[in-house]
């Protein structure tokens, strides 16, 4: 065997003696599972409305966009989209990208000038990380939730540039960040903040606006907002909220908006259409809330050590990765869906089940799942 693939052999060994294999598997389209693991909190992803608002657009301009919007033209799916975005996050402008992972790179890249000091949560989700690293900015990492930290690294870097890059809702142990605290602090050093609203979007917040709009952030010319279109609105993308300043800037210099083939405009037009639904979704948001709450409740009296219910991120400790892997393939094969995180994917050393909430599943089938995990995970 080559050199090369040899290495990797040796490497995919030791991921097996650490218990970190990672396997796909196979999801039918009529499975009967009960998810949770995906991010689809208010069950758009299967909405009539939206699936037929992404087959008239899909039907009027094919299956993708064809190339970037400042090639090949933007289209009125896009605008209509961004507008409603920026309408209900309470900013300026939006502007959306093919991906939230691209959206983090892009804004985090165009809000680096010479000597930018990157200050980031040790929580933050991998595409904040990989966009301070290829923005080139030093980027110095605070302890979670660690306001003082905070503080203390932009008061030693005064008269430089600085961005504050925290998440909302943090994506593995789902507890929220101290946004107001956040800000208070950057603006007293000139600095600005940077939300990943990416697991608050459509389920905190006034409207389900996200957890900017819940810190009374929305609209403050020193905080930039980011977030998927993938998880509460069901679809795929990202987006970057802010001034209009900033937004043009992404649009002529933003790597990832310029050199990337846009979101399709069918995506588009479902995930508009979505955002109307999550806006008018507080019934939604409410039994999310309430099955979180009744989660927590039930898998901490079974005696596992669950995570607050502060959205819809619940992450359950496991003794370790094998235990973590054992765990959600028996609940996969008692027809649960379930998270399993192992580092890399988790912020420390600790494995997880990490269980996101579906409004949309049938309140009898989410009930059954919770006794599942209790009796897969004693
Ligand atoms: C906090 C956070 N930011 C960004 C992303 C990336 O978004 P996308 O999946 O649209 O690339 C994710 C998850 O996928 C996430 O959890």
């Amino acid at each position: 065997m080559a050199d090369w693939l040899a290495a990797l052999d040796r490497r995919a060994d030791l991921r097996a003696k650490a218990g970190l294999t990672r396997r796909l598997h196979p999801r039918a389209a009529d499975e009967t599972v009960t998810d949770l693991a995906g991010n689809d909190y208010l069950g758009l992803a299967t909405h009539p409305e939206v699936t037929a608002a992404a087959a008239r657009a899909l039907s009027a301009y094919g299956l993708g966009a064809t190339g970037s919007r400042l090639v090949r033209g933007s289209t009125d799916a896009h605008h209509a989209l961004e507008d409603a975005l920026a309408d209900w996050i309470g900013t300026d402008r939006a502007l959306v990208f093919s991906s939230g992972y691209l959206a983090n790179l892009g804004a985090l890249r165009a809000l680096v000038q010479p000597r930018t000091l990157l200050v980031s949560d040790a929580h933050n989700h991998a595409s904040l990380i990989d966009g301070c690293r290829i923005s080139g900015a030093e980027t110095v990492v605070t302890p979670h939730a660690d306001v003082t930290a905070v503080a203390d690294a932009l008061a030693a870097a005064p008269g430089r540039p600085a961005v504050v890059v925290t998440e909302s809702v943090f994506s593995v142990d789902g507890d929220l960040a101290p946004l107001a605290r956040l800000h208070a602090v950057a603006r007293r050093h000139g600095a600005l903040l940077l939300v990943d609203d990416a697991h608050a979007l459509g389920v905190t917040g006034p409207a389900g606006a996200g957890g900017v709009a819940a810190a009374g952030l929305a609209g403050e010319p020193d905080v930039v907002v980011t977030a998927t279109l993938s998880k509460a609105l069901g679809g795929a993308g990202g987006l970057v909220a802010g001034p209009a300043e900033f937004v043009r800037h992404l649009v002529e210099t933003g790597r990832t908006f310029i050199f990337d083939t846009a979101l399709p405009p069918a995506v588009a037009a479902g995930v508009h259409t979505a955002v109307g639904l999550a806006r008018a979704g507080e019934h939604l948001r409410a039994e999310l809330a309430e099955r979180a709450a009744l989660a927590v409740a039930r898998l901490a009296a079974a005696g596992l050590t669950v995570s607050a219910p502060d959205a819809g991120v619940i992450s359950v400790t496991a003794p370790g990765p094998e235990a973590a892997t054992a765990w959600a393939a028996d609940c996969r094969d008692r027809g649960v869906a379930v998270g399993c995180f192992r580092p890399p994917s988790t912020p420390d050393t600790r494995s997880r089940l990490r269980l996101t909430i579906n409004a949309g599943v049938p309140r009898t089938d989410f009930e059954r799942a919770l006794e599942v995990i209790v009796e897969v995970a004693p």
